[in-house]
């Protein structure tokens, strides 16, 4: 979906009590501020390197979709077994979550159908990068483990492009006594070696829509004999367009977190009729819609129901409004911990300098993270792997898509450093009981 239908991976908290080796450890309290620059350092050694690359590599030539991606999920487990990490499989079909450090996986399997096939599938926004990543990091975690003051969990997930793979996982239980989660996006829009976050909304509300406008078929030339639903479904798509520039509240912006309460409805799909002379019985259209703010969101959907139904009355047509919820479930805005904001920010700026950390703005794309985010404090950010010099990348989605591999070592770095800081400064005795979940409906 969206500007950046993100995948991403994630890695999690479990907080359990742990005992610590300090033996020549660099994951200490007295060493928090080296971490982050250790972790760089093995991340970038050669053999995890060509590690990563390899995987990625392997990932890139066998695209899977949505809840098909059993070789994928095959391949992750298949190094975890190697790495010796435990695992929980199957999570939401194909889903796979890992566990490292002190702790052992109080979780049981359930088993989830199978959905079908799609054609025309190819790795365009750095799916294949992130799952590299986080084995990248699980290897580097699992190789320390004994220093971990509890356990990090390794969310490998299924269907983020569309089909809320997140959610199955979070109504799978996998976030249960969970602290804190974070995930990384690598993005071709900031340069190779910096990063780009933001407390507050990051990700809009999104949700989609199919509409079925019947008329009466009937020869063009007399019209008068038919219910015409092209007409009508004009019409109403321009309805559609003023939504947002009549009934949003443009001063909202001011009382909201700053422009916050950007909007957007699209139709991007207008089918019906085949023929110069011939009125259709029906019409399909079909778009989507975005929100920052959850009740913007919700009047957006209920108002997008009445203005298709009323203005095909309008126009003698009968009209019928599916959100398709089960396929497609709609996912909340991402919002960004602010805590963890701070978090991201000092880990960052100990890995790279505080002048690689760049301020994100607002997209409209979503992410399915915000499933996670939504049910514990999480945060998500950009991974920057824009081409410094020369050629530049092309944008995700993009059939030139390409991801520049010298990102791999940034991401694992990333996800070991944050969650090993985390559980340092959060440490045994954290109150694992305010962590709940609430359910959205
Ligand atoms: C950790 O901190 C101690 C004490 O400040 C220091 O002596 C040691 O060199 C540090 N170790 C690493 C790996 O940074
Ligand atoms: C719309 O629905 C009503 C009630 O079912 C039906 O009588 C009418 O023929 C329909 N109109 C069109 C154009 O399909
Ligand atoms: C970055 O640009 C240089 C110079 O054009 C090119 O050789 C290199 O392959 C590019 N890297 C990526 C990952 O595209
Ligand atoms: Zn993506």
């Amino acid at each position: 979906m969206g500007l950046i239908k993100h995948v991403y991976l994630i890695i999690t908290l479990y907080m359990i009590q742990s005992t610590s080796s300090l033996s020549e450890s660099f994951i200490t309290k007295e060493n928090l501020s080296e971490i982050p620059l250790n972790f760089l350092k093995l991340a970038k050694k050669p053999e995890l390197v060509d590690y990563m690359v390899s995987i990625r590599r392997t990932l890139h030539e066998n695209p899977e979709l949505g809840y098909q991606e059993y070789e994928t999920s095959k391949l992750i487990r298949n190094e975890l077994d190697k790495l010796g990490i435990e695992y929980r499989y199957p999570v939401a079909v194909t889903g796979v979550v890992g566990y490292v450090g002190s702790g052992g996986p109080p979780f049981e399997g359930v088993e989830w159908e199978h959905k079908s096939k799609v054609p025309g599938k190819m790795h365009a926004c750095g799916h294949d990068a992130h799952v590299s990543m986080l084995l990248g990091a699980a290897k580097m975690l699992q190789d320390h483990r004994h220093d971990i003051r509890g356990t990090v969990i390794l969310v490998f997930q299924p269907a983020e492009e569309g089909g809320g793979g997140a959610k199955r996982m979070l109504d799978e239980g996998i976030l249960k006594k969970v602290n804190a989660i974070f995930g990384l996006h690598v993005s071709v829009k900031f340069p190779i070696g910096t990063v780009a976050g933001r407390p507050g909304p990051l990700l809009a509300a999104s949700g989609f829509f199919d509409a079925v406008i019947s008329g009466k078929g009937g020869h063009a030339a007399i019209p008068h004999h038919a219910v015409d639903p092209i007409v009508a479904a004009s019409n109403i798509i321009i309805s559609l367009q003023n939504l947002v520039s009549r009934e949003a509240d443009p001063l909202e912006s001011q009382t909201l977190n700053k422009e916050l309460y950007l909007q957007v409805v699209t139709v991007a799909k207008f089918q019906g009729g085949g023929a110069f002379n011939v009125i259709p019985d029906d019409v399909t259209i079909g778009g989507t819609f975005r929100a920052f703010s959850k009740e913007g969101f919700i009047k957006l959907k209920r108002r997008i129901e009445e203005v298709i139904i009323s203005q095909a009355g309008i126009h003698r047509c009968n009209a019928s409004v599916d959100f398709n919820e089960i396929e497609n479930p709609m996912f909340p805005p991402m919002v960004n911990d602010k805590d963890l904001h701070g978090h991201f920010q000092r880990v960052s700026s100990d890995m790279l300098g505080a002048k690689s950390i760049l301020e994100a703005t607002p997209l409209m794309g979503a992410e399915d993270f915000a499933f996670f985010a939504e049910a514990i404090p999480g945060y998500f950010f950009f991974l920057g792997m824009q081409n410094k010099s020369g050629e530049k990348l092309a944008a995700g989605h993009s059939p030139y898509y390409r991801v520049n591999e010298d990102v791999l070592p940034y991401g694992a770095a990333f996800h070991a450093s944050l969650v090993t800081r985390y559980l340092l400064e959060h440490g045994v005795g954290s109150n694992i009981e305010n962590v709940g979940f609430h359910v959205e409906s």
